[in-house]
């Protein structure tokens, strides 16, 4: 049994088995979430990883850079450790750019058609 904090909801606490999405888990445990699709591919329903380990290898929604800066996409994610978590979309101020003003270097792109990074 893992301990699941929500940072952003004055750090309340649930339970995750890691058997199923965290979407799922937490949804079952009363925790409002916004989600779509549900199979990884629309990121509605991402948060982001304060600390802890989730296991998100399905997921096609997110680029290296989402990644980088800690978004999880909860509907396919299972926690594998205790994790902290900020939900909803007050969490998604690093989830999106403009890609004209700023487009995404090479090695920030999707994970399975990213180049390493230049040092
Ligand atoms: S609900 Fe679409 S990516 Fe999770």
């Amino acid at each position: 049994m893992m301990t699941i904090t929500l940072a952003n909801r004055n750090n309340a606490r649930y339970q995750a088995m890691g058997r199923r999405s965290l979407l799922e888990e937490l949804r079952d445990q009363g925790v409002d979430l916004p989600y779509g699709c549900r199979y990884g591919g629309c990121i509605t329903c991402a948060a982001k990883l304060i600390a802890g380990t989730i296991d998100q290898s399905t997921q096609v929604a997110l680029n290296q850079w989402q990644i980088n800066n800690g978004y999880v996409i909860l509907c396919v994610a299972r926690a594998k450790t205790d994790c902290v978590l900020e939900i909803g979309v007050e969490s998604h101020d690093l989830l999106y750019r403009n890609p004209f003003r700023d487009p995404l270097a090479a090695h920030e792109l999707k994970a399975d058609i990213a180049t390493p990074e230049e040092t």
